[in-house]
């Protein structure tokens, strides 16, 4: 841990630093600390005299400090239903009204969303401004907020419009997941398990041991004592692991392919039906918890292929439930396909996919996978 000095002169809270430089972009300086954006000067001071903050307004009621923020503030209400044309246009009037130059940084404070529409807004600006990111959900602090991607949905279909385009700087502060409502930090919990099956052992390892299970056998805690070991309000520490590590990891694929033609792909695990269950419930299923149920099926794949050993299947099974993500009312494989076959993935018109499969603790690999191949373990690991 590192403190810091501001330009101003004010100290900031001792913080983890961390960059990502994938070539061909700027790279982006991350600070991770409780605290980190506690004073609204720590991002500020960062900003030109033309700068405009975007701003979340569930982030804004568990932060009203952030109101004296010395920039103008543009305040959304964040989720989904911000990530479009209008909302779009809207941040460029605004920028546009506050006659912001091209050395004027567009700060932009709130969860995934917001972050994904503000970052669109900066990209497409004069043809590009900077912007800083302040991740204020736990999904936004361990995934989007880095890695550049942007991007605003049609009526057509999620994401369709966006650019990369990276963030200057990212202050991930985890004392703003305080307010966060207990289905989005559940959300986030279920994206840094893909990264753990996905990426990195020593996570899931860490997962394990949260949950009270180790290769020795599993106690059941139940379910609420589980929900708490996980809550990464309740220890700060366990909050900056978990942070940290999902970076890292983040960091890692994007600076090897920033624009996701090879190993980035490996952070789409469990997209495959996660995105299907998520647009069949018309988004009201929260994205992270849809990866986590999108994992058993594509865990049972896997196995049945060879790629992925008995033991290790029934491990990260294991570890999915015992997290909280058992299956409930899934809905059958035919509600699903339609926006399987449509997915970003989908090759010859969604016959065929290409899915990452987990080949092991902290390992996976892009393989195509058939549309039947895929029904048959959907259907059978219910
Ligand atoms: N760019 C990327 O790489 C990337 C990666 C993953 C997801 N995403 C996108 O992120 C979005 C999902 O983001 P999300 O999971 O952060 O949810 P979200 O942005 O939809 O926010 C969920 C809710 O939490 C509220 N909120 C935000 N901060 C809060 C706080 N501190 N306290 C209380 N409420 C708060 C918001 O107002 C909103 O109502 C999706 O649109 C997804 O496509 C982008
Ligand atoms: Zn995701």
């Amino acid at each position: 841990l590192t403190e810091a000095v501001e330009a101003d002169g004010a100290p900031t809270a001792p913080h983890i630093e961390l960059h990502c430089a994938p070539p061909g972009f700027a790279p982006t300086r991350i600070r991770i600390g409780v605290g980190v954006a506690e004073s609204p000067s720590a991002f500020a001071s960062l900003c030109a005299p033309t700068s405009v903050a975007l701003v979340d307004g569930g982030a804004l009621d568990e932060r009203p400090d952030l109101a004296p923020l010395e920039l103008p503030l543009h305040v959304v209400d964040g989720g989904e239903a911000c990530k479009t044309i209008e909302h779009l246009e809207r941040v460029l009037r605004v920028l546009a009204t506050h006659g912001v130059t091209r050395d004027g940084v567009l700060c932009v404070v709130g969860g995934g969303a917001v972050g994904d529409l503000g970052g669109l807004a900066a990209a497409l600006w004069l043809r590009g401004i900077a912007h800083v990111q302040v991740p204020t959900t736990l999904l936004a602090m361990i995934d989007s907020s880095v890695g550049g991607k942007t991007a605003i949905d049609l009526p057509e279909g999620k994401n369709l419009v966006g650019a990369f385009w990276p963030a200057r700087e990212v202050y991930v502060d985890p004392g703003f997941l305080r307010t966060l409502p207990r289905r989005e930090i559940r959300s986030g919990i279920g994206e840094a398990l893909k990264i753990a099956i996905g990426l990195d052992a020593e996570l899931f390892a860490a997962f394990e041991a949260r949950v009270g299970q180790t290769d020795a056998g599993d106690v059941d805690p139940g379910e609420a004592a589980t929900a708490n070991a996980l809550d990464p309000r309740l220890d700060a520490g366990w909050a900056t692991t978990l942070v940290e590590r999902c970076i890292r990891n983040k960091i890692d694929v994007v600076e090897r392919d920033p624009t996701e033609t090879g190993p980035r792909r490996l952070l789409n695990l469990g997209h495959t039906i996660g995105h299907a269950l998520e647009a069949v419930s018309s988004y009201r299923r929260a994205h992270g918890i849809a990866v986590a149920r999108g994992l058993f099926p594509i865990v049972r794949l896997a196995r049945d292929r060879g790629l992925l050993a008995p033991d290790d299947a029934e491990r990260i099974t294991r570890l999915v439930r015992s997290c909280g993500f058992a299956e409930k009312n899934r809905p059958p494989f035919e509600d699903l396909e339609p926006f399987v076959r449509r997915d970003k993935k989908a090759l010859a018109g969604g016959a065929t996919l290409r899915a990452v499969l987990p080949t092991g603790i902290g390992s996976s690999e892009v393989v195509e996978v058939g549309l039947d191949e895929l029904r048959a373990a959907y259907e059978s690991s219910g």
